[in-house]
């Protein structure tokens, strides 16, 4: 079949730019060869226009609301799947048999401990200090603890990195909590399911269990199911450019988990309960809040998404376990969810809302979860970062595959012409 191809006509010049069709329909024009048959570039700041790869993994239609993981559709995943079988899921590229799964599980498990030399990373950060910079801190120390692993060829060393982080993320998330409280660390059991052994290593204290429910341990693994990847958003693609450098997995990770650490990414979600809860402390009404946002003083946090212009499926799975959380732990009249829904109500009649396309986003209801599950605000970006990293070790490995060059966009230059050094005395 022949390719299909765009005509460019530029200075009298014409060229051909190829098209490439992805397996959902998607095209894109290849502009690759641009600069060196035209010595123009293309300008497209905060790449909203720019496909900055090829990836087999996740499919995001925002004008649908669709998303999907190696094909399979969110709802079905966060229906009938846990958070490990998903991670394998997106990382492995397809859903593990028994015996793939109990392996996994086993090598989880012997791997959920920390060195504990590494324990004295925890005792030099202040008693205040930030969980995300901590756990970004000791995933990159991962690399000096496991030189073995910093160039991995294999699919064994491929498998055994994988988990150590996926393991591992959640000993350091659970000691930087404890180590914030003062607290001894809990180590981890390796009896528990996954959400369960997290739990338990937060909220156990010595001689007193911590033994969540079942709605507790699903709405936990339904929160990480839902945030596991998102395809090419500002941390994935953070992680994929340290990668293309051929920088080791850890440091690539741990890249990305600073990348999500901010309030437009994986901060977001602790500014909505923020938001909810100075409404619900009587600072402000939500007509008063829904007035500022729309005099561009502030933004609807949890509202609006770069590639979701019609609703988030995220939001609407999360929508539903919240309550569920909220009625299995006798906590119906929650203020906070009451506060969401008016405010996702008011908006979503708003004219302001419509026209640009603002729906809540996976964000507007995570925090009304973590927080019912007892998780404190300053812990939400590290429950996304944990839920995350199936996406970034799936793409960190695609990419380093790919054979793909190093990440290198380029720049319109607007600073000042070529000038004379002026020396200090004449300035
Ligand atoms: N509240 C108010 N106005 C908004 C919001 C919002 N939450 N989001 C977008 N807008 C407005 C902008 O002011 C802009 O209006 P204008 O055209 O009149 O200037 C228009 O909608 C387009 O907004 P952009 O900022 O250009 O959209 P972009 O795609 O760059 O931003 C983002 C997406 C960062 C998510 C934005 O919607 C936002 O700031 N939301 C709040 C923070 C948030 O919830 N982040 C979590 C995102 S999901 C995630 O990371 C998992």
């Amino acid at each position: 079949m022949e390719q299909k191809k765009a005509i460019l006509t530029i200075d009298g010049k014409t060229i051909e730019l190829p098209l490439i069709e992805g397996s959902e329909g998607e095209r894109a024009l290849d502009i690759s060869k641009l600069r060196q048959e035209t010595g123009l570039i293309t300008f497209d700041p905060g790449y909203a226009n720019t496909g900055s790869c090829k990836s087999e993994i996740t499919f995001v239609d925002g004008e649908n609301g669709i998303l999907r993981y190696r094909g399979y559709p969110i709802e079905e995943l966060a229906e009938h799947s846990s958070f490990i079988e998903t991670a394998m899921l997106l990382i492995f590229g397809h859903l593990p048999s028994q015996t793939e799964r109990a392996a996994f599980r086993e090598m989880l498990s012997s791997q959920e401990l920390l060195h504990e030399d590494l324990l004295h990373h925890f005792e030099g950060f202040p008693p205040y200090g930030q969980p995300m910079s901590i756990l970004s801190a000791v995933i990159n120390s991962f690399a000096s603890y496991h030189p073995d692993l910093l160039d991995i060829q294999t699919e064994e060393e491929f498998r055994l990195a994988v988990a150590k982080i996926i393991s591992k993320v959640r000993t350091i998330s659970a000691f930087a909590y404890r180590k914030s409280l003062g607290r001894p660390f809990m180590y981890p059991d390796p009896n528990r399911s996954y959400c369960s052994n997290f739990l338990h290593m937060m909220f156990s204290v010595p001689y007193k269990e911590f033994e969540p429910t079942r709605a507790q341990i699903k709405a936990l693994s339904l929160v990480l199911i839902v945030h596991a990847d998102h395809e090419q958003n500002c941390s994935c693609s953070t992680v994929r450019m340290v990668g293309s450098s051929q920088a080791n997995l850890f440091a690539s990770i741990a890249a990305g988990i600073c990348a999500l650490w901010g309030r437009l990414h994986g901060g977001a979600n602790a500014a909505v309960i923020e938001m909810l809860e100075n409404i619900s402390a009587g600072r402000m009404t939500v007509k008063d809040y829904l007035e500022k946002v729309k005099r561009r003083e502030m933004r609807l946090m949890g509202f609006g998404h770069r590639v979701y212009k019609s609703f988030d499926p995220r939001a609407k799975i999360l929508k539903k376990a919240a309550h569920k959380l909220l009625h299995d732990q006798d906590m119906t009249g929650d203020p906070l969810i009451e506060i969401a829904q008016e405010l996702e109500a008011a908006a979503l009649s708003d004219d302001f809302f419509i026209e640009r396309k603002l729906y809540p986003n996976v964000d507007f209801y995570s925090g009304i979860i973590l927080r019912t599950l007892g998780i404190p605000v300053n812990m939400f970006p590290v429950m996304f970062a944990i839920g995350r990293m199936p996406g970034w070790i799936a793409h960190w490995y695609e990419e380093s595959r790919s054979g793909q060059k190093i990440h290198r966009p380029r720049q319109v230059y607007m600073g000042p012409p070529k000038r004379r050094y002026v020396p200090i005395e004449e300035r």
